[in-house]
């Protein structure tokens, strides 16, 4: 009998994919010691590794953290560590270094780790349900105001040109493909929702000049960086122009020269004491 596929699975959208989360920070020392010794992800060693910044890379993606105030992003940042027990053993002893300044929490699927100034990690763990993802960054979660899901994706549709949708499951969410296996939900909440403070996430896309034609009629691009770069901030109704959410998006063409670029990612179970040679990546 002839084999069926559903061919349509494999379709991308025009956003190819979500690379990197940028949130400044205070300290880098802290910081240090929670995405890089706890969290067991790598410091970039190429770029970015004085005291002003830190790239921190996690399998192809990277969060990225520049010195300044804390940011904080309003929601819940997903990603996927190939190891739990190691990952709590890790946390569980930073917890105590650090006399209870981070914190931690296991569930049944996932364990939410909060960074020293209140961002939100859901460390997954690799299983079918996320993709063959082993380390990586997989989704935001955005809580955004009641009423703003249909805007939202109807944005993403026509001026992203990504096959956004609306779903009711655990509440009413717009959800974005914003790469293989990664996406954005914006879920919507009754609750406050912090003011925006300048955090930004960053995308690359096929069709580049398609959306940045929409929102530069529209006004939005808020940045033309460079030849293979521009930004914009505002997710707005099409019909109204009203702003519906907030969140700078980098959007990055894939003739970026980064693009595609290796970066390297530790074995964090390697110790001195315990150590195999050949096992360090
Ligand atoms: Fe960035």
């Amino acid at each position: 009998m002839e084999r069926r596929f559903d061919r349509s699975v494999e379709d991308l959208g025009n956003i190819g994919a979500f690379e990197h989360v940028n949130v400044t920070v205070p300290d880098q020392r802290l910081a240090t010691l929670f995405y890089v010794d706890s969290l067991g992800l790598t410091r970039d060693p190429y770029l970015k590794t004085g005291l002003d910044n830190m790239w921190v890379n996690i399998g192809r993606n990277q969060f990225h953290l520049p010195t300044n105030k804390p940011q904080v992003v309003r929601g819940v940042i997903g990603i996927v560590v190939p190891d739990r027990t190691a990952l709590v053993k890790r946390l569980e002893r930073l917890h105590k270094s650090e006399g209870g300044r981070f914190d931690f929490r296991e569930f049944d699927n996932y364990v939410d780790a909060t960074c020293p100034w209140g961002n939100r990690i859901r460390c997954h763990f690799p299983e079918s349900r996320n993709g063959g993802m082993t380390l990586g960054l997989k989704y935001l979660e955005f809580t955004v105001p009641i009423g703003t899901a249909d805007g939202i994706a109807r944005f993403y549709r026509q001026v992203m040109r990504t096959p956004a949708s609306v779903s009711d499951d655990r509440g009413r969410h717009a959800h974005v493909p914003v790469g293989i296996g990664q996406y954005f939900n914006f879920r919507e909440t009754a609750d406050p929702i912090p003011e925006y403070d300048g955090h930004h996430v960053q995308v690359y896309v096929a069709d580049f000049s398609g959306p940045y034609r929409e929102l530069l009629g529209k006004g939005l691009i808020s940045e033309e960086s460079d030849q293979h770069q521009y930004r914009f901030e505002d997710l707005v109704d099409l019909e109204t122009g009203a702003p519906l959410f907030t969140i700078e998006h980098e959007v990055r063409s894939m003739r970026h020269p980064m693009f595609m670029r290796p970066l390297v990612n530790r074995n964090p179970a390697q110790d001195n004491r315990n150590y195999q040679p050949g096992h360090d990546a």
